[in-house]
């Protein structure tokens, strides 16, 4: 059925709902052209999109500079992620080859543009909707003529350039003002050429627990820290994971008699590890995420008690064994827990049919780290978060994905971000308890880390020194900041 536009879509400015609107026509266009398989027109919806995508977008952007809106430089980002997720779509339609290859990536399509609506319009461009009430107040008595796009954001550039960093230091001081960045672990490409259903599936689910492992993965390489990473976060750890899974669950999936059945249907041809999530009928997605949380099921430890009554768990074979799978080469590759309950829950989130987390971890991402600098190493950027921005932020973000992954969130913001010590993280875990044991039901392998730095304590020690170090290289940039301009 079409989606119908409704008054509260609108964020107020003509220009923009005129565009929303084009957006939703191509939408319902891609939907319809799925549904009867109309790949004619294909090729034009993707012309039409990357179309949208260009103007809308710099539309949109011309719209924020010249409204003074604080999330601008975030904005921008992601319309860039948009239209090169776009960009790549339209690419892999092309090299499709055949008509019947090419429905998946119409498929993609049709799913990209709903998420641009629902997600983008319906929620990041919605916070526009506070700034054309102000600007329509603020313009009525002047009268002005209309500036065209193009020279408003010509000028805005040239004002941000004035009135925001030095960027000509001496070169002793130049290394101060380097922007935040760092390398993170790029997901490996979809794999393809499958002819069995059962491969396919193996490698998709694989696939998709990947592309949550691989974000947790980041970590930077300036940033030293003593302590071994936390399991999730270790690419040792991704390669054992998935030999576990391949030995302990899949079989389970794999031999299920409705999986079989409905999965005859199925022709694999053409078919990735990707658009295999897209094309699989929801009833399907459904039964392999039922049996991947029953299989994970099978192997809980169970409650029992001794002769002498003395409760205890019970520890099945097939436990030990994933126990034995998981266990690092080094004790300082990775810190594993013993595995278990609190760890099987946390395993069986790392699958979702539905859900492809990917988008949405790294979305947030993007706004972790534009809060991190603003509020913890506010160097470049001239508007400043308030204090406790981030850790509201991470609060908030704890919200949108499974809540095991809350733990891991945090301990990547420690890996990544130099001044995120274990003293941010002590503090932060007081948000979530008011004494250690409730804050290890919520951040287990959080307050696991902090025991172990208490356990160091020149781990504590080297942090302040660096802090300090952090302190007195801003008092320099500081000062010599002053001592420019009263000479100026
Ligand atoms: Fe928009
Ligand atoms: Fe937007």
């Amino acid at each position: 059925m079409p989606i119908v536009w409704r008054d509260a879509m609108a964020v107020g400015a003509a220009d923009l709902d005129a565009d929303h609107k084009r957006l939703l026509a191509l939408l319902n266009a891609s939907e319809k052209a799925v549904g009867e398989q109309a790949l004619e027109v294909g090729a034009r919806l993707f012309e039409l999109v990357a179309d949208y995508a260009q103007t809308h977008f710099q539309r949109e952007e011309v719209f924020m500079l010249s409204s003074g809106f604080s999330g601008y430089e975030r904005h921008k980002r992601l319309h860039r992620a948009m239209t090169e997720e776009a960009r790549q779509l339209w690419r892999g339609y092309l090299s499709a080859g055949e008509d019947k290859a090419r429905l998946p990536h119409l498929v993609s399509l049709r799913d990209m543009l709903n998420r641009w609506l629902t997600e983008h319009v319906l929620g990041e461009d919605m916070q526009l909707k506070a700034l054309t009430g102000k600007r329509a107040r603020a313009a009525a008595p002047s009268g002005a003529p209309p500036v065209a796009p193009k020279e408003v954001l010509s000028r805005q550039v040239e004002v941000q350039k004035t009135a925001d960093v030095v960027y000509d230091l001496p070169p002793e001081f130049a290394h101060l003002l380097q922007p935040f960045s760092c390398k993170v672990p790029e997901l490996p490409p979809p794999e393809s050429d499958f002819t069995r259903f059962e491969d396919l599936c193996q490698a998709a689910i694989r696939h998709r627990i990947e592309r949550v492992l691989v974000f947790f993965q980041r970590g930077n390489p300036e940033v030293r820290r003593a302590l071994p990473p936390p399991f999730l976060a270790s690419a040792e750890f991704a390669g054992k994971f998935h030999a576990a899974v391949a030995q302990l669950i899949l079989p389970a999936i794999l031999s299920s008699r409705q999986i079989k059945m409905m999965s005859t249907n199925i022709d694999c041809t053409g078919l990735d590890t990707d658009s295999f999530w897209e094309v699989l009928p929801p009833i399907l997605k459904d039964h392999i995420l039922a049996c991947w949380r029953a299989a994970w099921d099978d192997l809980r430890l169970l409650p029992g008690k001794k002769a002498d009554g003395t409760r205890i768990w019970q520890v099945k074979e097939e436990t030990r064994a994933l126990r034995a799978l998981l266990e690092p080469s080094d004790p300082a590759a990775y810190d594993l827990p013993r595995i278990a309950n609190r760890e099987i829950d946390l395993f069986t989130s790392l699958l979702d049919t539905v859900t492809d987390w990917w988008g949405q971890l790294n979305r947030c991402w993007d706004i972790v780290e534009d809060i991190y600098e603003q509020e913890k190493d506010p160097r470049i950027f001239q508007d400043k978060a308030r204090v406790g921005a981030l850790r509201d932020n991470l609060l908030a973000a704890f919200e949108t994905f499974p809540e095991q992954w809350g733990d891991f969130l945090v301990l990547a913001c420690h890996r990544m971000f130099p001044r995120i010590s274990s003293l941010f993280l002590e503090r932060f875990t007081h948000n979530v308890g008011h004494n250690e044991a409730e804050r290890e039901l919520h951040l287990p392998y959080t307050v696991r880390y902090l025991r172990q730095v208490r356990a160091h304590p020149d781990i504590r020690a080297e942090e302040e020194r660096e802090e300090e170090a952090w302190q007195a290289e801003m008092e320099q940039l500081r000062l010599y900041l002053k001592g420019r301009s009263a000479a100026s």
